[in-house]
């Protein structure tokens, strides 16, 4: 059995590019047999540079509605807020006193925000001791990141590994960074990256008309109607292209070559077939969100299945560290 462990920070509505290049492939992965998954709002982590709490409350709400609406099992696997384990913090500090101070001062992440941000706070800095200790709590084997995530796994493994020595015993579980290098990167409607930071993004949850518009701004070059168009190289067939099925990808590429398609008639069919493949996502995704009791029952299911887990961990810490 691999326990597979992954937090996503909550600082936003997930959008198309998380949905294709995150949500459904870790989805995929906790239902391949012998598989265990253990997915976590990292609503703590958002403190750093989020401190309104509507704001908060609303997007991890938004996290936890999505993958909730795409299907992730909740009775085979875990989904839970960071938060409501409050284990997590504890054994934060046991791992501060076994962080060397310059593994966490060079950290690239680190180095990168405190240059670029005016609110350079200690929870910036001893973010990776937190990460360490959401992973380790839970004897994670593997944990699914992106690239600008492997240092702080080496940090999680680092720190891990130090405690073990210290007291001689395999108290934590080292785990193990999984990068996919084969992961798409999906475009944005101006053709770069889609990325909230870019508001370039497209949000499938919103209602029809909004969304339309959205669909409807996405850049292409200047061809008249009549003209044959490059499918490859237009940002409304790239789209396209990731959601539809063979027979429509075929089609819509030789509407483009054959001329008399405009960039409008793509983009409506960009919009319809959105909106027909996430139709059940869509329902559920509001369904939850108007329904907070029951987005709250379905994360406490997660959350006690979490807490017993971190208790009988942070039991067998305290006792070596003779705190008990
Ligand atoms: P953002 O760039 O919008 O801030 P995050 O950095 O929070 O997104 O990414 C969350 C997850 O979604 C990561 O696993 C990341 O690799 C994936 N992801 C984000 N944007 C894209 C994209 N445009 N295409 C594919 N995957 C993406
Ligand atoms: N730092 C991660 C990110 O920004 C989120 C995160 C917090 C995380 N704790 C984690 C990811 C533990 C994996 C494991 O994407």
């Amino acid at each position: 059995m691999s326990r597979i462990l992954t937090g996503i920070t909550s600082n936003n509505i997930p959008h198309l590019g998380n949905i294709l290049g995150a949500i459904l492939p870790a989805i995929e992965l906790s239902k391949q047999p012998g598989n265990n998954s253990l997915l976590f709002i990292a609503d703590m982590h958002s403190l750093i540079s989020q401190k309104d709490a509507a704001s908060r409350i609303s997007s991890v709400n938004s996290v936890a509605a999505t993958w909730l609406a795409f299907d992730f099992d909740t009775e085979k696997n875990m989904l839970y807020r960071q938060s409501r384990i409050p284990e997590v913090c504890e054994l934060t500090w046991y791992l501060n006193c076994f962080t060397p101070y310059p593994m966490l001062a060079n950290a690239h992440s680190f180095k990168d925000k405190s240059d670029r941000l005016s609110d350079v706070n200690s929870g910036l800095f001893t973010y990776p001791v937190l990460m360490a200790a959401d992973i380790i709590l839970y004897d994670a084997d593997f944990v699914p990141v992106g690239k600008d995530q492997i240092q702080h796994l080496e940090i999680t493994r680092d720190i891990a590994s130090k405690f073990n020595a210290q007291y001689n015993q395999d108290i934590f579980v080292i785990p193990e960074a999984k990068v996919d290098e084969t992961v798409m990167i999906v475009p944005g409607i101006d053709g770069q990256k889609m990325s909230k930071s870019y508001n370039n993004f497209i949000n499938i949850f919103l209602p029809d008309k909004d969304l339309k518009k959205v669909v409807m701004s996405i850049v292409t070059d200047a061809k008249t109607l009549e003209e044959p168009k490059d499918p490859d190289t237009c940002n409304v067939f790239k789209l396209y292209q990731l959601l539809a099925d063979k027979d429509q990808n075929s089609e819509m590429r030789s509407n483009y070559t054959k001329g008399n398609y405009g960039y409008g008639h793509a983009k409506t069919a960009l919009y319809e077939l959105i909106i027909s493949k996430f139709e059940k996502q869509r329902n559920r995704y509001w369904e939850l969100m108007n329904n907070p009791a029951e987005l709250e029952r379905e994360l406490q299911v997660g959350e006690e299945k979490a807490r017993k887990m971190a208790a009988e961990k942070l039991k067998l810490v305290r006792s070596v560290l003779g705190f008990s």
